[in-house]
């Protein structure tokens, strides 16, 4: 499995809430014994799969620096974790990155085949919105996290991001092109996490509005830390394929700008993220701590 050799406090605060999450999950997913029961097995693999957790338990961390127990924001987070996990599914696919390792083990379609991975995705994305649907707050701000989910994730965020990333493959490119595409595919289901924390805590507009784009700041700053790892990292240590970003031509910081301006890049948007949620004074620790693992960690 993926692992650290070092242990940041960013590192010690997922694990904290790791098994939580995990066994959430497990619970929200349908049985294996149900039928189809190979769809189920597809679903199961790949969901419970050793990830960082990271969704969950920044949406937990935004209801948190809120006033909002974690009990009540858990559910959400393991929504936005489905839909992350479908996003994991169809990125390894063929058709878009092509790769046989996810999570220290083969993709969901190495395991069960193209179709079964296609439709195992489908139907995690369909479960996370029932899940939302379930929440235990009040039905407008339900409502609310529904809308901002399905937005995330759609044309004009996750979905919208891989296409672009996908067409952008051996193409020239500038960094406005390379930030819309990050922002998309991974910034805004950040954002996502941090805004619907924040609506389930009955927060202000405004600071909905600034963690949203506080998580977006993260999940940029993520992503360029995750393509600087792919080409300094190990398979080992991610859990995943590495050097395939080059191999694809894909459109990466480390491509335009070189590692060490990429490094500092994510840096920079991490401290422009923190400032944001400095009004929400100690309560935010934890979202501080998920901002900097952002651009610390080794896996
Ligand atoms: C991988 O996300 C895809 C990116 C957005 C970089 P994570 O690095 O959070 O993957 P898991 O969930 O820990 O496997
Ligand atoms: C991450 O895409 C974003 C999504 C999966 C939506 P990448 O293709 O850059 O991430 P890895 O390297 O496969 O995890
Ligand atoms: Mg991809
Ligand atoms: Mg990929």
């Amino acid at each position: 499995m993926a692992g650290t050799l070092q242990i940041v406090p960013g590192e010690l605060l997922l694990q904290s809430f790791r098994e939580q999450v995990d066994n959430r999950i497990s619970e929200l997913l349908p049985p294996e014994t149900d039928h189809p029961t190979d769809l189920h097995r597809a679903m199961r693999y790949s969901a419970l799969a050793p990830g960082k957790r990271l969704r969950p338990v920044l949406t937990i961390a935004a209801a948190q620096a809120c006033g909002l127990r974690s009990e009540v924001a858990l559910d959400a987070g393991c929504a936005i974790e489905l839909v992350h996990c479908f996003s994991l599914i169809h990125d390894d696919l063929p058709a878009i990155d092509n790769d046989d390792l996810r999570r220290g083990r083969p993709t969901c379609h190495k395991v069960f085949g193209e179709a079964l991975a296609i439709l195992a995705g489908d139907a995690l994305f369909a479960l996370a919105f029932e899940i939302l649907a379930q929440s235990p707050v009040d039905p407008i701000r339900t409502s609310q996290t529904i809308r901002v989910l399905a937005q995330a994730a759609g044309s004009h965020g996750l979905v919208g991001g891989e296409v672009l990333d996908i067409q952008s493959e051996g193409v020239a490119g500038d960094m406005a092109l390379l930030q819309t595409i990050h922002a998309r595919k991974t910034g805004a289901l950040l954002g996502a996490c941090c805004e619907i924390g924040a609506i389930l805590a009955g927060a202000s507009p405004q600071i909905q509005f600034d963690l949203k784009n506080f998580g977006e700041k993260v999940g940029l700053a993520f992503q360029v830390a995750d393509d600087v790892l792919n080409e300094t990292s190990t398979a080992e240590q991610l859990g995943k394929a590495v050097g395939s970003d080059s191999a694809l031509n894909k459109l990466t910081y480390p491509r335009l700008i070189g590692l060490e301006a990429s490094r500092e890049l994510a840096h920079q948007t991490v401290e422009d993220a923190l400032a944001l949620i400095t009004p929400l004074g100690p309560a935010s620790g934890s979202l501080a701590t998920l901002a900097r693992y952002a651009v610390q960690r080794d896996w």
